[in-house]
């Protein structure tokens, strides 16, 4: 679908009272990417999947970076409230209610950004494979947003420490973080879907 601000997809709720999700795919992916990983997790949620508006040699993104793990700060801020305006935009649009994002590698740090940048956008979100985009990120007041960060422990793009920084910098602001490293690498596995199924049915992983 390309009418809205975002080329996206979007699939109604099945089931009432289900949290409607946000899916960011990684670089390279689009709007079909996660919809699989999103029934996956919260079947029967609705679910909203845009498609990054930035393309790096073809493949698209959520923002532009100066190299592999080198962002342009103001373009993550920028591309982050882009984003939000969209899901203001989707919310009204079809009526839906607080989302919860769902993002892999740049979807996750675009996930992240939103957070930080504009809480009011999201409930909260599951990050997978996330990283430090923003160095001097604001800390806002993020009591109540539940995030759950899955890293890998052999990821050849995140340091198990730029992770780890990540979720204080996220326990900073009092969001409820739970984080796990998964002994893996940057792809997803079967863990990531069984340890995001358990958190969306709001068990403690
Ligand atoms: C990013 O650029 O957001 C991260 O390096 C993850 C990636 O997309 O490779």
């Amino acid at each position: 679908m390309t009418s809205l601000s975002f080329t996206h997809r979007y699939e109604a709720a099945l089931t009432e009272g289900l949290p409607p999700l946000l899916l960011l795919h990684g670089t390279g992916g689009n709007e079909d990417d996660l919809l699989p990983l999103g029934r996956a997790i919260s079947p029967g949620s609705a679910l909203l999947s845009p498609r990054g508006k930035v393309l790096e040699n073809g493949m698209p993104r959520f923002f532009r970076r100066l190299a592999e793990g080198v962002f342009d700060e103001d373009e993550v801020r920028m591309r982050a409230l882009e984003l939000a305006d969209f899901v203001v935009e989707a919310r009204e649009a079809y009526g839906l209610g607080e989302l919860t994002a769902v993002g892999f590698s740049n979807g996750a740090n675009i996930a992240a950004a939103m957070l930080l940048l504009r809480p009011e956008s999201l409930a909260g979100g599951a990050l997978l494979r996330a990283m430090v985009t923003l160095k001097n990120a604001p800390i806002p007041d993020l009591t109540g947003k539940r995030i759950l960060l899955l890293s890998g422990a052999s990821d050849p793009i995140i340091t198990p420490d730029n992770a780890a920084q990540l979720a204080a910098s996220l326990r900073d602001a009092k969001a409820d973080v739970v984080a796990h490293t998964l002994p893996t690498g940057h792809g997803l596995t079967q863990q990531d879907v069984t340890l995001t199924h358990q958190w969306m049915l709001n068990k403690r992983t």
